[in-house]
C-alpha cells in the first residue's frame, strides 16, 4: 500500500488551476521525485500535501487516513516534514538552536513544558544533535545560523525538516542556487538519507533526479503527464516534448 496518496488533488487560484487532478501514490521507503517546468505545480502540490492550504478538490490520504483539510501543524505532527524552496531560518539562532525549535515543536508533549530551559529537554536536544550530524553540520552546532555559507544553510534546512522525525521528507529543490561542489554535497546527503526515509524530490536539475529517484512524476500545466522509473521517463516522447526539450540522453 502506498503511504501517501493522493486522488484527483485540485487547486484553483481564481481562474488559475495550479495543480490539476492530480493522484500520486507515494510508496513506503522509496525517493519518488515530481518534475515539471516552473509554474507547473510542484510546489503548490507540496502546499497541498503540508496543509498549508486545503485543495479546492480531491483527497489525500497519509498512511491509511484521509488528511484532507487537515491544518499544517497538524500535519507535521502526522509526520509529513517539508524543506522548502527558500531557506526559512533564524539568522541569529545558532544550528542547533534552529534545529531545536522544529524538534520541540513536533515533540510529544506540550502540557506542562512551556517554561523550562532548553536544556531541560535532553531527548529534544538529542534528536536535533542527530539531525545536524545526519547532514554533516554537527561541528558547527554552535555557530549563529547568520555565518555559514548559502549551501551550509541548505543543509541546515535539511536538518530542520529531519528533526521533526518525519515519517515521509517533502524536499522542494534542495540544491537550488547551489555551485557544483555544494550542490554534489547535497546529493550525497539526500543519498545517504534514502532508504532511512520515504522522501518526495521536487528538483530541476535532471541529471540529479536521474540518478537518485525510484519513480518520478512528471507535471506540465498542474496535470501530471507520466509516471515510471528514471528510463522509463527518459524514453517517455511527450515527457521528452514537455519538458526535457528533446535533449535527454
Ligand atoms: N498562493 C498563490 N496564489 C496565486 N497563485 C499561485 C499561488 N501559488 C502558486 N500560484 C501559481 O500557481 C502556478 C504554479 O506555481 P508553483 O509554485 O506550484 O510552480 P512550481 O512548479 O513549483 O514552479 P517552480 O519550478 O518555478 O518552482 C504558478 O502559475 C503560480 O504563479
Ligand atoms: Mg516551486
Amino acid at each position: 500500500m502506498a503511504l501517501l496518496e493522493t486522488d484527483g488533488l485540485t487547486k484553483s487560484f481564481g481562474a488559475l488551476t495550479a495543480v490539476n487532478g492530480v493522484s500520486l501514490r507515494i510508496e513506503a521507503g522509496k525517493l519518488h521525485s515530481i518534475i515539471g517546468p516552473n509554474g507547473a505545480g510542484k510546489t503548490t502540490l507540496f502546499n497541498l500535501l503540508t496543509g498549508t492550504f486545503p485543495p479546492t478538490s480531491g483527497t489525500i490520504v497519509f498512511d491509511g487516513k484521509d488528511i484532507t483539510g487537515t491544518p499544517a501543524a497538524r500535519i507535521a505532527h502526522l509526520g509529513l516534514a517539508r524543506s522548502y524552496q527558500r531557506t526559512t531560518v533564524f539568522p541569529a539562532f545558532s544550528l542547533l538552536d534552529n534545529v531545536w525549535v522544529a524538534a520541540f515543536a513536533t515533540s510529544r508533549p506540550w502540557k506542562g513544558l512551556l517554561f523550562k530551559n532548553a536544556h531541560e529537554y535532553p531527548q529534544v536536544v538529542e534528536r536535533a544533535r542527530a539531525a545536524l550530524s545526519d547532514v554533516g553540520l554537527l561541528s558547527k552546532a554552535e555557530v549563529p545560523a547568520k555565518q555559514i555559507s548559502h549551501g551550509e544553510l541548505r543543509q541546515l534546512e535539511l536538518a530542520i525538516a529531519l528533526a521533526a522525525a518525519p515519517r515521509v521528507l517533502l524536499l522542494d529543490e534542495p540544491a537550488a542556487g547551489l555551485s557544483p561542489d555544494e550542490t554534489r554535497k547535497m546529493v550525497a546527503l539526500v543519498r545517504a538519507l534514502k532508504g532511512r526515509y520515504t522522501i518526495v524530490l521536487i528538483e530541476h536539475k535532471i541529471d540529479i533526479i536521474m540518478s537518485v529517484s525510484d519513480r518520478i512524476s512528471v507535471m506540465h500545466f498542474g496535470s501530471l503527464i507520466a509516471e515510471g522509473t528514471p528510463e522509463e521517463i527518459q524514453r517517455n516522447p511527450e515527457v521528452r516534448r514537455a519538458y526535457l526539450g528533446g535533449v535527454a540522453a
